[in-house]
């Protein structure tokens, strides 16, 4: 068994955040993905999502190849959600290239390259420029 695991807030589903879980589970056969919760967007990025942390959870769970999710409340911790869910490879988009180093001693890391031209922050420029 070959556990991954990945971290992001996933809000506004859309086809790059599909592709990335898509390819995260197939370097593997157990995919957990952490869900950053609503306090640590504002608290790191004075980001409000769109999507409540639960929802931004039920949806992410609800995707083909994810078998567990769980709410990231700290970015301090990933060193622990990497040992508390066991994973052999953390995986990240290469948007966080060489950020996650430091967890080498715990386990494989895996940046994947991001899909091109969509982001969530895109889309709701696009979302609020077609309502306006
Ligand atoms: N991701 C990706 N391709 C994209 C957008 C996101 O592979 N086009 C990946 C990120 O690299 C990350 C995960 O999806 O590993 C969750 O990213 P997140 O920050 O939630 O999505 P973004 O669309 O980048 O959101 P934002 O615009 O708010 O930063």
């Amino acid at each position: 068994m070959k556990r991954i695991i990945t971290f992001g807030t996933f809000d506004v589903l859309h086809v790059g955040h599909i592709r990335i879980l898509q390819r995260a589970r197939l370097l593997g056969n157990h995919l957990t993905v952490g869900i950053s919760t609503d306090a640590l967007n504002w608290s790191k990025k004075q980001k409000k999502t769109v999507y409540s942390q639960f929802d931004r959870l039920e949806i992410v769970k609800a995707v083909a190849g994810v078998d567990e999710v769980f709410f990231e409340h700290s970015l301090e911790e990933k060193g622990e959600y990497i040992k508390q869910h066991a994973a052999d490879v953390l995986v990240m988009g290469d948007d966080w290239a060489g950020k996650f180093d430091e967890f080498k001693s715990l386990c494989e890391v895996v940046y994947l390259p991001r899909t091109e031209g969509i982001s969530t922050t895109q889309l709701l420029a696009e979302i609020r420029a077609i309502a306006s």
